[in-house]
């Protein structure tokens, strides 16, 4: 993990247009600061989905095909903090269906306390954690001939480029069986007004969640990043349906990174593009999955059609 980390700090602050890794956003520190996010007023994705678990239940798990006389695993990629998925777990488990969750995130953090919440909840549900990058995990999933269910929720999507999103969905449709099935949370592309203050809210939780990754450094890294010297930028293009964030230069500097050995210069006003947050809609999903093997089965939407939750299965 560590020298996956210096690489890609390596790599991505090399570049004439400087970048890093979003995925790296996520150390305890920052898992706190993502909780906070999806519970700031301007965040309205985890709304909108949480929506659509609380009142469409039912649909759901209609969609699944699942009985009661037949075992399933539920798979969740980027399980997080699971607010979402209890409401599923919560219906599934009243219901006495035959089932084990496994949640699977790169943070271990989130995994321990969602495992100790899950355990407060539901006394009787069979949970087993995996920690790790979503791509590696899936070489395990077709180990046996059980039904699985993947969970890829909250527009963890949204953070792949268009290609590794589409690599990612061929992927895990050549590991899965004929009847196991996807639930894929994207957020839907929609108006600036709505979307901007998504990703840069009047608190200042974005900024501490995007500034986080500079602290991470200087940590893990033995950096000498000043925050107060970096700005937080998000933009947001309609038309493509792509929110960005990046960290800005306030001044001319340099900034040394111990464990890299080396120093790197940053110009006044000089961008660190850290994530893209692509919103999606049914032709942009359609072309992700061209090739994959997967289609798109039923959709599920919340009362403002801000979020989509897409069934998909194999053909
Ligand atoms: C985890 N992911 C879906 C979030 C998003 O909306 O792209 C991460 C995030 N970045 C800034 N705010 C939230």
């Amino acid at each position: 993990m560590k020298k996956n980390f210096k690489n890609a700090v390596r790599n991505g602050l090399s570049k004439a247009n400087k970048t890093l890794p979003s995925k790296y956003f996520y150390d305890a520190i920052g898992d706190k600061i993502f909780v906070k996010i999806m519970h700031m007023p301007e965040y309205y994705l985890t709304r909108a989905e949480q929506e659509i678990f609380k009142n469409k239940v039912d649909e759901i798990v209609t969609y699944l095909k699942i009985n009661k006389e037949n075992p399933f695993e539920i798979i969740e990629l980027g399980a997080g903090d699971g607010t979402k998925t209890k409401l599923l777990l919560k219906e599934l488990t009243s219901n006495n269906f035959n089932f084990k969750y496994v949640p699977i995130d790169i943070s271990n953090d989130a995994l321990i306390n969602l495992k100790n919440s899950l355990s407060k909840k539901f006394n009787s549900l069979i949970v087993e954690t995996k920690q790790g990058d979503y791509f590696e995990v899936l070489d395990d999933l077709n180990k046996n001939n059980i039904k699985k269910i993947i969970l890829f929720l909250g527009s963890n999507i949204g953070n792949m480029s268009d290609e590794n999103a589409t690599l990612f969905l061929q992927k895990l449709s050549s590991k899965m069986h004929k009847n196991d099935i996807v639930l894929l949370g994207t957020d839907v592309i929609k108006n600036k007004n709505i979307v901007l203050p998504a990703y840069s809210d009047a608190a200042g939780i974005t900024k501490r969640f995007n500034l986080n990754l500079l602290t991470r450094i200087n940590n893990e890294l033995g950096a000498n990043f000043n925050i107060d010297n970096f700005d937080h930028l998000a933009t947001y293009t309609e038309n493509e349906g792509i929110a960005r964030s990046f960290l800005v230069s306030k001044i001319k500097q340099s900034v040394n990174i111990k464990g890299l050995e080396k120093t790197f210069e940053f110009e006044k006003g000089e961008k660190i593009h850290t994530e893209n947050s692509r919103k999606y809609n049914d032709e942009i999903l359609e072309s992700v999955l061209k090739n994959s093997g997967l289609q798109i089965s039923e959709k599920l939407m919340d009362s403002k059609k801000y979020f989509a939750d897409y069934i998909l299965t194999k053909k």
